[in-house]
């Protein structure tokens, strides 16, 4: 175990005796590699979102990774992204050969990507926009998705904080061609490492599943079984693969993720009555209408202007609260300097004052009450 550094950390999840009954019985099974449960796990999970497709992968970034190149991004093209987002979005655009061209997002309000600046961001090489439903509040799908039908664009969703979140009653990940999951630690649906692709296109899925096991036709597991004997390569894929055990976690995750994103609800609005509005705080995404639901996975406030972001984050820290910044935005790395070419005046200005605090859904009234307080008391 490892040592409890944090009274209320950022993100927790939940061990109960039927998580560690299933991963033994995968131990014991003797079949690690991928295999019946990840099959399983892609069933199940295609069917809570109501896609035709799901291909469970390695992690978040091979999801993004792989869903730009089935989709066609490659050398020469470019791919619009809003900056303030995880890195994993540009670098996965990278890998492809393309061009990530940064975006702004809405305002203080609306941390989601802004339409008009997506528009203006349109050029001749444009080929995709990967869209991230920010914290788990989904986007402006209908504008967007005008946007992409107007220049013949593909919709890549980054729906690695969504996973539940719904846009006029569809899942996140199933509104645009192909949408992307993360299912890292400190995720709605936490496996460890872990990632799938959703789409409603079977060529799409079909060239996922190539280029998830290295471009070859069959699987170990199919040979194992003696349902093949031999392989051809076909593309120059990789090995984004899932394993067994974690497809074990990801299905008694997923059972668990309609309680979990009630329970963050929950807290999340319990943070919105104590904090919004109250000295100078401000919690993003007041105004969300009938067109959209969040599956809750940050929770952030705007601290005050001028304020001592890291003075405030110490002062938590030292009582035990752990907080975060989701997201430095992309375009202020150094990695991405070069790239950084459009003003994202809107970025900018929330970026100093983001502060992400504890949500999860098993999080005690008193642990909310006592990060209330806590950063009350330290603005
Ligand atoms: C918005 C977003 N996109 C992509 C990723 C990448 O996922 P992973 O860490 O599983 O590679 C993450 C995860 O941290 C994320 O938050």
């Amino acid at each position: 175990m490892t040592e409890p550094r944090w009274r209320v950390p950022l993100a927790d999840v939940v061990v109960d005796d039927e998580l560690v009954d299933a991963a033994l019985e995968t131990l014991r099974s003797g079949w690690w590699s991928m295999g019946p449960r990840v099959e399983e796990f892609e069933r199940e999970f295609a069917s809570f979102c109501g896609a035709e497709h799901a291909v469970a992968v390695a992690n978040g970034s091979a999801a993004l990774h792989l869903a730009l190149l089935a989709v066609g991004c490659g050398e020469g093209d470019e791919v619009i992204v809003p900056s303030l987002n995880f890195v994993a979005a540009a670098n996965s655009i990278a890998h492809t050969g393309a061009d990530p061209v940064f975006c702004d997002i809405a305002g203080p309000e609306e941390l989601n990507l802004d339409p008009d600046d997506v528009e203006a961001a349109v050029g001749p090489k444009t080929r995709a926009i990967v869209v991230l439903h920010y914290g788990g509040f989904p986007c402006d799908m209908d504008a967007v998705g005008e946007i992409a039908d107007l220049h013949g664009l593909t919709i890549v969703e980054d729906a690695a904080h969504a996973p539940g979140a719904t846009w006029r009653g569809r899942m996140c990940g199933t509104v645009g061609r192909i949408g992307c999951f993360s299912f890292f630690s400190n995720k709605n649906l936490p496996v460890g490492e872990g990632g799938m692709v959703v789409t409603g296109d079977e060529e799409l899925a079909k060239s996922l599943r190539l280029l998830r096991s290295h471009g070859m036709t069959t699987l170990t597991w199919d040979r194992h079984r003696g349902h093949a004997s031999s392989y051809d390569v076909v593309v120059q894929g990789f090995n984004y693969r899932l394993d067994e055990l974690r497809a074990t976690v990801g299905l008694v995750q997923l059972r668990d993720l309609p309680e979990e994103n009630a329970g963050r609800a929950r807290i999340a609005a319990r943070y919105r009555e104590a904090l919004d509005g109250v000295h100078g705080l401000t919690m993003p995404f007041g105004r969300i209408g009938q067109e959209r639901t969040s599956s809750h996975h940050l929770a952030v406030v705007l601290l005050p202007e001028g304020t001592d972001r890291d003075a405030v984050r110490a002062a938590l820290g030292e009582g035990g609260i752990q907080t975060s910044v989701h997201y430095p935005p992309i375009h202020t790395f150094s990695a991405y300097s070069s790239a950084a070419g459009r003003p994202l005046p809107r970025t900018d200005a929330v970026a100093g004052r983001l502060l992400t605090l504890p949500l999860y859904g098993r999080m005690t009234g008193k642990q909310v009450e006592s990060v209330v307080e806590a950063l009350l008391g330290a603005i």
